[in-house]
């Protein structure tokens, strides 16, 4: 059976990713610092043979090596990240050590291991948002400016020029997907999709930053897990690949719908669930698109899931899932961040 190292695995895109690549018969050992954004999620796959978890910070360059060097896997998804921009506004020291480190870390790894004939390929897990604000009307290619605007952004972009460092000097073998706004099951309720729908289940108000034109590209998780893997095993060496949808939202529109599939399904909207627009992100980026051409054309990908279905069946998922909400608001991880300057 092919091994594969999954970092970040017990996160949001981990999980799907870990699911579907044990659905692909591969044996998937996950690396994980297990931090707050992690998810319970291994305790439901823990028994299965295929899986292994291994709790370790990736910026820990040694274990990481060993680990390496014993499982020797085909390839290796990297997605350990710390994620949330607001968190990263009010302390981007966790992002830098994870996002910059933690990538430089895996690099020199695998910079080390090539010279003993030990070499994964490295699908390397970045976002749109390394590109910044994209103008209405505009969308970015491959080839676009990095301009990142967050210190999360930052970090990423930061991560992707190691990663292109180390192709183009040590040959490392490695691609990057640059992918758009994900939603679907074991998201961190403290991004928009779950944070809606969380505050909707528990009867809280709807907190919009400015007046909600912002816009986001979405895709669903599993069309994400899906290029990821069609990256593995077709995307070209030394390549970046933006993975999108074409379809953009505001966060206005997406909250609107959100409310009216709850509506449809006949979920209770309590009287203190009101849209309520409140003090803007610093620095908060406008739009993001992305032009997603080069993965259509070369390695005939292509988004699957449909919007309105993908939704509606995210938020039957956190309906059957709602101990995904208590531990956030046990711990209050709903307050608003990002406004400490
Ligand atoms: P997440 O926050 O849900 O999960 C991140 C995981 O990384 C967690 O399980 C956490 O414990 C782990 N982690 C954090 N620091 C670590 C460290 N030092 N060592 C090992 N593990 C560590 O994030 P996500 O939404 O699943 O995002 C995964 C990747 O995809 C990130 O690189 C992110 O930038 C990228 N991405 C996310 C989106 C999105 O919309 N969620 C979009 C595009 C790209
Ligand atoms: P988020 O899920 O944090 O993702 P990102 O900023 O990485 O795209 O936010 C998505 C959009 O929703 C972004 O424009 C900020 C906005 N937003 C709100 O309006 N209210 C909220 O409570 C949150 C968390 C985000």
């Amino acid at each position: 059976m092919k091994k594969i190292i999954v970092t970040g695995g017990s996160g949001f895109i981990g999980s799907n990713l870990i699911n579907f690549l044990i659905k692909k018969r591969y044996f998937v050992i996950n690396i994980d610092k297990l931090t707050y954004s992690s998810n319970n999620f291994k305790n439901k796959i823990r028994n299965i043979k295929n899986y292994k978890l291994i709790r370790l910070d990736i910026a820990n360059r040694s274990k990481l090596t060993e680990n390496i060097k014993k499982f020797k896997p085909v390839a290796i998804f990297n997605l350990a990240a710390e994620t949330h921009v607001d968190r990263s506004i009010d302390g981007p020291k966790s992002f830098i050590h994870t996002n910059i480190n933690g990538t430089f870390s895996l690099l020199e790894s695998l910079r080390f291991l090539k010279k003993k004939k030990i070499s994964p390929k490295l699908i390397h897990i970045s976002t749109d948002e390394v590109f910044g604000d994209i103008p209405r009307g505009k969308r970015s290619d491959e080839n676009h400016q990095y301009a990142p605007s967050s210190p999360y952004s930052a970090s990423k972009a930061s991560a992707d020029h190691l990663v292109k460092s180390y192709i183009r000097t040590f040959k490392l073998n490695a691609v990057i997907s640059n992918c758009c706004n994900n939603y679907g099951p074991f998201q961190f309720p403290e991004k928009l999709i779950p944070k809606m729908i969380s505050n909707i289940f528990s009867n809280r108000e709807l907190p919009i930053y400015a007046k909600g034109k912002n816009s986001r590209e979405w895709i669903h998780v599993v069309d994400h897990c899906e290029a990821l893997f069609r990256l593995y095993l077709k995307g070209k060496n030394g390549e970046s690949y933006n993975v999108g949808t074409g379809k953009n939202l505001t966060n206005i529109d997406l909250v609107k719908r959100i409310l009216k599939i709850c509506k449809s399904m006949k979920i209770k909207i309590g009287n203190k669930t009101k849209i309520k627009f409140v003090k803007d992100r610093p620095g908060h980026d406008f739009r993001y698109a992305l032009n997603n051409s080069k993965i259509f054309k070369k390695l005939k990908w292509k988004s699957k899931i449909d919007f309105d279905i993908g939704l509606k069946e995210t938020i039957i998922w956190y309906k059957n899932n709602k101990k995904i909400f208590s531990r956030t608001l046990k711990n209050n991880y709903e307050k608003r961040l990002g406004l400490k300057l």
